[in-house]
């Protein structure tokens, strides 16, 4: 391609077609296929509605069935009400079970 002989106007329209795809790919919130970066469940975390197995499960519930169709989402993203509307969603598109889906919501709402 002879970079010469683009007009500017065009030259204009590139530029402005990469800032779009930089800003579209930016946009995305902080999604990982780190595992690593989401809490290990301790004793520390059990509540009076979530087990430290429950918790433990719903860790490998979410890991193995979260970061299919996108990064996996922080615990931290979403308050415990956000995350009770979002994973019954989800949910039935990751097709959990109805014991999985609890047990991601104990994990991902640390079991408030
Ligand atoms: C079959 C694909 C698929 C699977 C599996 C899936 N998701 Fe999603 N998820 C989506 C799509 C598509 C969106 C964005 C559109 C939307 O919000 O409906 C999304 C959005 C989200 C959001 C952002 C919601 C918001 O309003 O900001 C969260 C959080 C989320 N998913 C969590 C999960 C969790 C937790 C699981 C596992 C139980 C999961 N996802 C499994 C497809 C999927």
């Amino acid at each position: 391609m002879n970079w010469n002989k683009l007009s500017g106007r065009r030259v204009a329209a590139v530029l402005a077609v990469a800032v779009l795809m930089v800003s579209l790919m930016s946009c995305s919130k902080n999604l990982t296929t780190n595992t690593d970066s989401l809490y290990v469940p301790t004793a520390a975390d059990v509540t009076s509605s979530a087990t430290l197995a429950d918790l433990q499960a719903g860790r490998a519930a979410f890991i193995n069935n979260c970061g299919r169709c996108h990064g996996l989402y922080s615990p931290d993203n979403y308050s415990a009400a956000n995350w009770k509307s979002i994973v019954p969603m989800m949910a039935s598109r990751a097709g959990l079970s109805a014991t999985e889906t609890a047990q991601v919501t104990k994990y991902v709402t640390r079991g408030r």
